[in-house]
């Protein structure tokens, strides 16, 4: 215990004393429980996250239902999504940065074993939430950059490809051909209206029947970024948190805005003090709204981007919240897979 606590249950029975107060039995008492502490709870098969991962969802939790680990059954799940052509915001056929190549980032949490992995401005490998497993599986390090990360994901036989597809390659060359005030660089006069870029994520959360929990972010980040441009989903404590005795949290949108919070670790730590998993995403879209500069706000204090949290906790119950309104996926025993609305900070979009 600390002395900070030691002395405020001092200060708290010495003034109880002083005043005469006799509560019976309240001076031999145990100290209340701390809302750090979490309490036992029977927990149930979920999984929860973006909307793009509807597949995912339900096959996280199958995976974890036949008795596979909470991380594998995310990493599966997501890699569904990194693997298909036709999403354009994760993974194989991911919109590049502005030079037109392709970089990920990932990262990864397993409750259980208190481990994480990531990956950023990774080049030529389709499923980084398999390298930043891979990382956390087999390294004492938690985050792999850039040519270190390509070069990790080859010695473990990682085939090097080329991630455009031939759409993503249009939308590059067409956006290169009209570019001007939308590229990233930050430029534009305080007053005037940002345009706005495109992104795309997926975040798993996912909960198991003994409790066990893991999270894993994957995304192609911003299109047309600049090179080298990391965004929270590789961030352990933004895109994605386990912690194994509260639930997990992840995040989706612009990054940036996550970064300035830590959102997924603030999330995790709004459900230790109690909350629900909505009112925790809540919470956290408070925050970033009060972290965001001037410029990315319009007249009326709102935000100009999107930006959604995912979370679960141990038990199994789970939610959504963002700026927005937007939709979310779901999965659990009793209700199977769904696409559900998350609770929107503002109407409109
Ligand atoms: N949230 C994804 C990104 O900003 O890169």
């Amino acid at each position: 215990m600390s002395d900070s606590v030691n002395r405020r249950t001092f200060l708290g029975t010495a003034a109880l004393a002083a005043a005469g107060t006799t509560i019976p039995g309240l001076l031999a008492a145990s100290p209340p429980e701390a809302p750090w502490v979490a309490r036992p709870q029977a927990s149930k098969f979920a999984a929860v996250g973006s909307a793009n991962g509807i597949i995912s969802v339900r096959n996280a939790v199958e995976l974890m239902q036949r008795g596979r680990d909470t991380l594998d059954a995310a990493v599966e799940g997501v890699k569904i999504v990194e693997l298909d052509p036709a999403d354009d915001s994760v993974g194989y056929g991911g919109l590049p940065n502005e030079n037109g190549v392709v970089q990920l980032d990932a990262s990864c949490m397993h409750g259980p074993s208190k481990r994480a992995g990531a990956v950023a401005a990774l080049e030529g490998i389709k499923t980084p939430s398999e390298v930043a497993r891979l990382i956390l599986r087999y390294t004492n390090h938690i985050l792999l950059v850039g040519e270190g990360a390509k070069k990790f994901a080859l010695s473990y036989g990682f085939k090097e490809e080329d991630l455009l597809t031939p759409a993503s390659r249009e939308k590059w060359l067409r956006w290169r051909a009209n570019r001007g005030s939308g590229d990233s660089w930050v430029d534009v006069p305080d007053k005037q209206p940002i345009g706005m870029e495109h992104t795309g994520t997926i975040n798993l959360n996912v909960v198991n029947a003994k409790g066990e929990i893991s999270s894993v972010t994957t995304t192609s980040g911003l299109a047309w970024k600049i090179a080298g441009r990391a965004g929270d989903s590789p961030i352990v404590g933004a895109g994605q948190y386990t912690d194994n005795e509260i639930g997990a949290a992840g995040s989706t949108g612009l990054g940036e805005a996550n970064i300035m919070v830590c959102g997924g670790f603030l999330t995790v730590e709004h459900m230790r003090q109690g909350m629900a998993p909505t009112d925790a995403c809540l919470a956290t879209l408070r925050r970033v709204v009060a972290m965001t500069p001037p410029r990315l706000l319009d007249e009326r204090g709102r935000p100009r981007y999107q930006l959604q949290f995912y979370a679960v906790n141990k038990a199994g119950v789970y939610g959504c919240a963002a700026l927005f309104p937007t939709k979310y996926a779901a999965c659990d025993a009793t209700n199977g897979a769904r696409t559900l609305d998350g609770a929107a900070l503002f109407p409109g979009n």
